[in-house]
């Protein structure tokens, strides 16, 4: 494999140069895998099609379990071609595509995706992000694109190149780099392959707007012999190394404190502020690199982090610092 490109732009958030993206295409069609930006989180791509490409993921993040990947789309008509197409999804897609929102659909019985890449289920996870390049990435291939977040199986998702190079640099051959993801929390996922749709993993779209466009509620997640239907559902998952306790009214002298608004809570010798101002789409945004940040720091034991409302978005980052807390 030849040695890794960290490919820096200039400026955060520039477009990623043609000649950049013209190498990711030939890396992709030659069944490799590259690193890309999207809204949410960098994703770790390879060509959906391609059985031992998608092996390649499984391989690379030391996922243990074959978990169904995502499959990235530049249009409903590319989705169509792999997805049976209902009026849920097409109600959705109307509403917010592109997205950062995940729908799980039946898999068309002569579907070229790979079965790896649905683990052999009869669905398939079908997004098209809303971020400009990774649709030209994907257009410019014309690929699907299987792409779960770019780090190492149970860590923090990565928000920029940076992160994904800390995580897979040495064994991916490209990571593009878009700067940092504006977004930073993963896709909402939702079902809409059974008799009624139900959100499988809190996201940016949250479920009070799904329920006003699909017009009903939306079920809870059933167990399947144990198991949630998605493996996203897992308990322990996003864990950074150090212990983490949620909620906190006081801090430890040796841990770092992740704050929400004004910082309450006294005797933090290390901070990082989510958000001064309250604002939970900001929080998001910083969520995974500031955890990212804090467990690097070799000064402390555990990280505590002050209460966030369990309001939109709100809901998907309390669902990922359980899962961190949870080991
Ligand atoms: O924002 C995102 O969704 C990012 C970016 C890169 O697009 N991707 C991402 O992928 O978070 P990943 O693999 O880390 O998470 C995908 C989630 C997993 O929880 C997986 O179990 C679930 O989606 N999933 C995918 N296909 C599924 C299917 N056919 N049935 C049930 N769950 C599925
Ligand atoms: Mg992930």
């Amino acid at each position: 494999m030849e040695k890794c490109l960290k490919l820096l732009s200039l400026k955060k958030n520039n477009p990623i140069a043609p000649i950049l993206l013209q190498k990711a295409v030939d890396l992709l069609r030659a069944g490799e895998l590259v690193a890309f930006p999207t809204e949410t989180v960098y994703g770790l791509g390879a060509d959906a099609t391609n059985d031992r490409a998608v092996a390649k993921i499984f391989a690379t993040k030391g996922r243990p379990q074959f978990n169904p990947l995502i499959v990235h789309v530049d249009s409903v008509a590319m989705a169509q071609r792999y997805a049976v197409w209902n009026a849920w999804a097409e109600a959705l897609a109307l509403a917010f595509c592109p997205a950062p929102l995940t729908m799980i659909l039946p898999k068309l019985p002569d579907s070229a995706i790979s079965h790896l890449c649905c683990a052999g289920g009869d669905t398939v996870g079908i997004r098209i992000p809303n971020h400009k390049d990774a649709r030209e990435l994907i257009r410019r291939s014309g690929l699907p694109l299987a792409a779960p977040s770019a780090n190492r199986s149970g860590r923090i998702s990565p928000t920029s190149a940076q992160d994904v190079w800390e995580e897979l640099g040495d064994s991916i051959p490209l990571i593009l780099d878009g700067g940092n993801c504006q977004i930073g929390i993963e896709s909402t996922v939702i079902d809409v392959s059974g008799k009624v749709p139900c959100i499988l993993r809190h996201g940016f779209i949250t479920q009070s707007q799904i329920e006003a466009v699909l017009q009903q509620p939306l079920a809870k997640p059933v167990l399947v012999e144990g198991e949630y239907k998605s493996p996203g559902l897992l308990t322990s998952h996003y864990a950074p190394t150090l212990p983490l306790r949620l909620n906190v009214t006081h801090c430890e002298a040796n841990e770092g404190l992740l704050a929400f608004g004004t910082p309450v809570v006294k005797g933090a010798g290390v901070m990082l502020n989510l958000s001064e101002s309250s604002n939970l789409q900001e929080a998001a945004a910083h969520l995974f690199g500031y955890l990212r940040k804090l467990d690097a720091n070799p000064q402390l034991k555990g990280i505590s982090v002050m209460p966030i409302p369990q309001e939109g978005i709100g809901m998907a980052i309390n669902d990922r610092l359980q899962r961190a807390a949870t080991r």
